[in-house]
């Protein structure tokens, strides 16, 4: 079984709200079809129709006012929306796809998940079909509602249904010494291990418009995921045919976050 992170920049444009990049969406998903061999688990981010709504009404600080359930009851409905495009994109091609409602399935306390509907998403992979979930907003029992990130929810279901492989699909190669959208010296970091990871560490910084952390948050998630012996590898899905290819096990480039003793 393999988990599979589509993140919310590569399937849409951070700048604009709600804009799906449709081109790349059908690319990605028939990249999908024609490198998965076996059982999958998808999961997406939340892009321009997550984050800009949830920075609006500080949905990641949790339940502070009535008027955040607007906010809350808008995330929900663009992410359902962004969803379905994505569920229907993997349909099209001939994959399995179900989509299964994050907010229905989880539930966390204090921002990790406390519990989950575990015969769900066993059921639908029993049956042969994939589920798709996707970073929103969920009930949180301390602070009301919170936000969980996609790469939480690949952090718990690598736990739960141990996955052959981990790939996080996204729109820059790879985790890099500073930001490679701000500056030109960035460079790209092809291995984390337990011997780097502080230092790397320390050269990330939470991104702007980005309520799960950017790759900082993605990094700390993958890396409770390493502690327990699962690599990931973090590729660039805008660059044609690089996703098939990681998938076929073919050697990319990327970042491998392998596995070891991190703590
Ligand atoms: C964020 O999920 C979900 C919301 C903001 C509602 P992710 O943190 O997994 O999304 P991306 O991949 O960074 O866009």
């Amino acid at each position: 079984m393999i988990i599979v992170k589509l993140g919310g920049s590569l399937l849409t444009s951070k700048n604009n709200e709600f804009s799906l990049r449709r081109d790349v969406l059908r690319r990605v998903a028939r990249e999908l079809k024609e490198g998965i061999d076996g059982s999958a688990i998808i999961v997406h981010g939340g892009g321009s129709f997550g984050h800009p709504l949830a920075e609006k009404y500080s949905l990641h600080e949790g339940f502070k006012s009535r008027n955040q359930i607007e906010g809350f009851v808008l995330t929900r409905l663009a992410m359902q929306s962004f969803n379905s495009e994505v569920v229907a994109s993997l349909v099209e091609v001939g994959l399995p796809a179900i989509s299964l409602a994050t907010s229905s399935i989880f539930i966390t306390e204090n921002k990790y998940i406390n519990s989950y509907s575990r015969n769900i998403v066993e059921g639908f992979l029993r049956l042969g079909t994939f589920p798709v979930l996707y970073g929103d907003v969920v009930l949180d029992r301390a602070m009301g509602f919170c936000i969980l990130s996609g790469d939480r929810i690949i952090s718990k279901l690598t736990q739960e249904f141990k996955p052959d492989r981990i790939i996080l699909a996204t729109d820059v190669d790879g985790i890099f010494t500073a930001s490679p959208k701000l500056s030109s010296n960035a460079e790209l970091i092809e291995e984390i291990n337990p011997e780097n990871y502080r230092e790397i560490l320390s050269l990330l910084t939470p991104e702007k418009g980005d309520v799960t952390g950017g790759m900082l948050g993605k990094l700390e998630e993958l890396v409770s995921m390493a502690n327990l012996g699962y690599e990931s590898i973090i590729v660039n899905a805008l660059s044609e045919g690089r996703l098939k290819k990681v998938l076929l096990g073919e050697k990319v480039k990327g970042s491998v976050i392998r596995g070891g003793n991190y703590y």
